[in-house]
């Protein structure tokens, strides 16, 4: 039997955020140039979202792009970008027949007006679909973004709005770009790197972690299974005993 038929359907993570890595590396093994594969990671994009909807994941969101890839070489972030308008626009009616709802975080005004454009009109077509969200994190970084939620923060003070007893965690991650949106329950990076790269700092301080040594452009469904597979056999204590754990099971 599949991995995916052994998944108990009652502890599917909601959230699933993925740091989708090794394009490049993936490419230079056949000798092939860094955007390659990236092009090759679509296919592995398109994969992961229908598989992870069809396990009836909630959120789903993609690491595509960080502040910091900002400063890789100009030819590849051209690539990249155009990659992400063509992508955006051939996938649009998949995303709508899935029923699958296209959001963003990050620096959105940075990206090329093509790019924001080409966005925008995706995420008002998908905006009434209820089956899962789709994340792509673009021109994102988690730094950057708990810098906007304490500017945020520090106006409302200064305004007289909130007093300083209405700092919390609560209104922290509301002023997130990521506010309304669970916190992840798993995290999964590819590629054999060990490191989250300024990714969800604060939403994933009690997320599970998965690593695996598959590149990007190799990720299927059947690794996406093995992931949630693994999820499933940890227990989350969130601070509590095991034993606390296993009595509330019982
Ligand atoms: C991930 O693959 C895609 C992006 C960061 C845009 P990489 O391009 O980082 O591939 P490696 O890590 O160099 O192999
Ligand atoms: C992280 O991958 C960002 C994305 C997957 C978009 P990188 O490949 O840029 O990460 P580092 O710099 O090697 O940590
Ligand atoms: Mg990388």
């Amino acid at each position: 039997m599949s991995i995916e038929h052994n998944l108990d359907p009652n502890r599917i993570p909601k959230h699933i955020a993925v740091i989708m890595d090794g394009n490049g590396r993936w490419a230079k093994k056949q000798g092939k140039f860094r955007v390659f594969g990236h092009q090759h990671g679509v296919k592995a994009v398109n994969e992961i979202t229908e598989g992870a909807a069809e396990l009836g994941v909630e959120y789903l969101t993609l690491y595509a792009f960080s502040t910091e890839n900002w400063n890789r070489p100009k030819i590849e972030i051209n690539a990249l970008m155009s990659l992400l308008v063509k992508t955006i626009k051939k996938e649009t009616p998949t995303l709508m027949k899935n029923q699958i709802k296209l959001t963003t975080i990050g620096q959105i005004d940075s990206l090329p007006g093509e790019c924001k454009a080409e966005l925008q009109q995706a995420i008002d077509a998908t905006k009434d679909n209820t089956r899962m969200t789709l994340i792509l994190a673009l021109s994102y970084s988690a730094k950057w973004d708990i810098v906007n939620s304490v500017k945020k923060i520090a106006v409302q003070y200064k305004n007289g709005e909130i007093d300083l007893s209405d700092i919390n965690e609560n209104l922290i991650s509301g002023s997130l770009s990521t506010n309304r949106i669970p916190d992840p329950d798993l995290m999964i990076r590819t590629s054999g790197e060990h490191r989250i790269s300024n990714y969800l700092l604060w939403e994933m301080a009690y997320s599970e972690f998965y690593f695996t040594d598959v590149l990007w452009p190799d990720f299927r469904k059947e690794h996406l299974h093995e992931a949630i597979s693994n999820y499933q056999n940890r227990e989350r204590r969130f601070g509590k005993t095991g034993e606390q754990i296993a009595e509330k099971k019982n």
